[in-house]
């Protein structure tokens, strides 16, 4: 096998290929999501029939929700390219003003963690959104001279997981905002078998609500748990994905019928056994766990305060009565 091994032996690129083969390509492929979706069609038409390009669009909503999917949907029904780059690969100045002129006209420019841009090159984007021009400053000090460049009409489309940290006149020139939520299990469930007839797996019903219901309301993590059962369907059992194979294969990969992984554990057991319950501070907390702050604000948290485990209070992070019972640890506050 060529490439990158990661931890499940797979190489990388073939796990990215078939990444690439479980993504919709169009909003009848598309489960779930469904207001958005109706929203971003009707906007959609409209466009198209005035012949115009399409309002700036931000999505916002936790990881592997399916912001980037969703991007290239509303770029293909709008018959327009996708060009992808992310917030924190645009550093400087050159890198947003080499972005933009790349561009042509109708195209979707996608930018992923948009909360991660820097504020110079934010405000250079303010007049590309709203006007479609972009001012180059050539020079420094009083013989500066500014240089306007026409641009293209574009969409811009952002991403992020932080709503809460976009400045307001950023966020203020998105003519559309969508939050997308996590999915529910029978939403997942539907993704979980179109995707096993896709990747040519035989799944029973049973085996696929197990899987949905393990997978913390996200498309990316049933898919990837779909490919690591499949596995274990192929290996050690007859390759049909049935409630007890995908049961048994879970428990094996240490993901419980809630869909909570070591990581997560290991965050409750610190806020009980370490922190005395809380309130601890998130910087405290996740060095004590030697995980990055950043990572366990936006992939583990969310998850565990939408399951009420814990909660975010103004001193720090307290694990709930909820958090305790399901460890099986006795509360004694
Ligand atoms: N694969 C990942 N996300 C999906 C979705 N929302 N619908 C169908 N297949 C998917």
């Amino acid at each position: 096998m060529e490439g990158r091994l990661n931890t499940t032996g797979y190489s990388q690129e073939m796990d990215e290929e078939i990444e690439i083969k479980l993504r919709p390509s169009s909003f009848d492929q598309y489960i779930g999501q469904d207001k958005v979706k109706e929203n971003m069609q009707v906007f959609v038409q409209a466009a198209l029939g005035r012949g115009e390009t399409l309002d700036h669009v931000l999505l916002y909503g936790q990881p592997g929700l399916g912001k980037t999917t969703l991007s290239s949907i509303i770029a293909g029904a709008m018959g327009a390219q996708l060009k992808i780059t992310t917030g924190p690969a645009i550093e400087r100045p050159g890198d947003i003003a080499a972005t933009l002129n790349d561009l042509n006209e109708g195209d979707f420019l996608f930018i992923d963690e948009i909360h991660r841009l820097n504020r110079t090159v934010e405000e250079m984007l303010y007049s590309a959104m709203e006007d479609f021009v972009f001012d180059i400053i050539i020079g420094k000090g009083p013989g500066a001279k500014s240089i306007r460049l026409e641009l293209p009409r574009f969409t811009l489309i952002g991403a992020t997981t932080r709503i809460g940290l976009l400045t307001a006149p950023l966020r203020d020139r998105f003519g559309v905002v969508h939050h997308l939520e996590p999915y529910s299990v029978s939403d997942l469930q539907k993704i979980i078998i179109r995707s096993a007839a896709v990747l040519d797996v035989e799944i029973e019903p049973s085996g696929a609500e197990e899987i949905a219901r393990r997978a913390r309301g996200t498309p990316r993590i049933v898919n990837r748990l779909l490919k690591r059962v499949r596995d274990f369907a192929q290996v050690q059992y007859d390759g049909i994905i049935t409630e007890n194979v995908a049961r048994a294969s879970l428990d094996k990969l240490e993901i419980d019928r809630l869909g909570l992984d070591t990581v997560d554990k290991k965050i409750l057991l610190a806020i009980i056994e370490k922190f005395g319950g809380g309130p601890v501070g998130l910087d405290t907390l996740a060095a004590s766990i030697d995980e990055e702050a950043g990572t366990l604000e936006d992939v583990a948290e969310p998850y565990l305060l939408q399951l009420g485990f814990i909660q975010r209070t103004p001193r720090g992070r307290t694990a709930t009565r909820l958090a305790y019972t399901h460890l099986g640890v006795p509360c004694l506050q």
